[in-house]
């Protein structure tokens, strides 16, 4: 019903992901193939196209009337998915996430204010928190089993009276981590008891997969919901990065208030159409074509952790529970980082992420979004079995 084995070709259409590459990377899009930036190289659901087709066809793009319905789209989507019980009146329409985090900080916290973040994690954590002149307080993760787990004692003995916020991934990137009600229960509490706001950043939160389910901070910990703001949006899991709309969600109405009031002083409170509308049909329509998704970024994330791990004795990939980003462990190939990098940028010509963008603990690893068709995943992965080949005999060399 939906072929994700279907190549379409980006390059040349403002596809960030294709055409920024060659700028960022140095990696000729002609060959290259881009498994950085978390963007699917699939179709958006029929019923996403549908909307915007209309729209298009209709051929009126004026200002974007907020009649409510957008966020009745996304309350009932967090009930459907989630078992999620939000208002609309909680709910607050952001031009994305990051920008979302952005008027947060500046909503509840000072320059120079701390802010906590779990590394290695999203790198627009860091770069958002730094352009708002607040400080990063960084609470390492530690892998124990094969996933990450947050060290919070840890964490306790380091918070000043500076600290204000705390940016929790939920699902974490990198890492796939899906934490569980008892962990957020716990990061909640030191939250209480230190006078945090906790901001769940829950983009990943439709992207998990069999076997594991996500847990809305919300639900976990709903003691703490007067300092709890929650991220969510339909752009990771439709597709839809290029319309720029995301939710914070907050039932303290000082919070909101606050925020609301950050959002009209930036000019942000009239909505982007296109934006809105894609992301309403995709909430409204799409939930068939994420079910298919869902096994098959599975079977991608099975066939890439399999070979990556054969292709390059001694690398691991962590095991994700949800997100499309395998997040890949070198120290043990015995080959230095730049080495390592280098074989996956001339070699393979794959421009994968570098692990120290996503800060402490990052050194030595490289996240590769598999997201995008078979055909090209294999080929990836084909190149990465030459660029690691001459390892492979040293290994079995060794063996004899
Ligand atoms: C955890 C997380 N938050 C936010 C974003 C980006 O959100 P937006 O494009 O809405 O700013 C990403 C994109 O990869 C992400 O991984």
């Amino acid at each position: 019903m939906f072929d994700f084995d279907r190549v379409i070709e980006r390059r040349g259409t403002h596809a960030s992901k294709w055409d920024n590459m060659k700028k960022l990377s140095g990696i000729d899009p002609s060959d290259g193939i881009p498994m950085w930036v978390a963007d699917m190289d699939f179709a958006a659901p029929p019923g996403v196209s549908a909307a915007l087709t209309a729209e298009v066809e209709r051929g009126t793009h004026g200002y974007y009337a907020d009649t409510g319905s957008w966020a009745a789209a996304l309350v009932d989507w967090l009930a459907r998915r989630h078992d999620l019980k939000i208002e609309p009146g909680w709910v607050s329409p952001t031009p994305g996430i990051v920008s979302g985090l952005g008027l947060i900080l500046q909503a509840v916290s000072e320059p120079g204010d701390e802010v906590v973040v779990f590394p290695p994690a999203y790198h627009a954590f860091r770069r958002i928190i730094a352009a708002n002149e607040r400080r990063i307080l960084d609470a390492q993760l530690v892998e124990r089993q094969g996933r990450y787990v947050m060290d919070l004692d840890a964490l306790r003995g380091r918070l000043t009276p500076r600290t204000r916020v705390v940016f929790l991934c939920s699902p974490h990137n990198p890492g796939g981590t899906v934490w569980s009600a008892d962990e957020l229960r716990a990061l909640a509490r030191l939250c209480a008891d230190h006078d945090l706001i906790l901001v769940s950043d829950e983009i990943h939160c439709d992207l998990v997969f069999a076997g594991a389910r996500h847990t809305p901070t919300f639900t976990a910990a709903p003691e703490i919901a007067d300092r709890l703001i929650t991220c969510v949006a339909a752009t990771k899991t439709f597709n839809l990065a290029g319309a720029h709309v995301g939710a914070c969600v907050t039932t303290n109405p000082v919070l909101k208030k606050r925020l609301d009031a950050r959002i009209g002083a930036s000019g942000l409170g009239s909505y982007n159409g296109f934006g809105m509308i894609a992301t309403e049909a995709a909430w409204r329509t799409g939930e068939a074509w994420l079910d298919a998704l869902l096994p098959y970024l599975a079977s991608n994330r099975d066939l890439f952790d399999a070979r990556i791990e054969a292709a390059a004795p001694g690398a691991r990939s962590m095991r994700l529970d949800g997100t499309y980003l395998a997040w890949v462990d070198f120290s043990g190939t015995g080959l230095a980082a730049d080495d390592v990098a280098a074989r996956v940028a001339r070699r393979a010509r794959i421009f994968a992420s570098p692990g120290p963008q996503f800060g402490p603990g990052g050194d030595n690893w490289l996240r590769f979004n598999f997201a995008t068709p078979r055909p090209i995943l294999e080929q990836a992965l084909s190149r990465l079995e030459e660029a690691f080949a001459d390892l492979r005999t040293a290994a079995v060399r060794a063996s004899r």
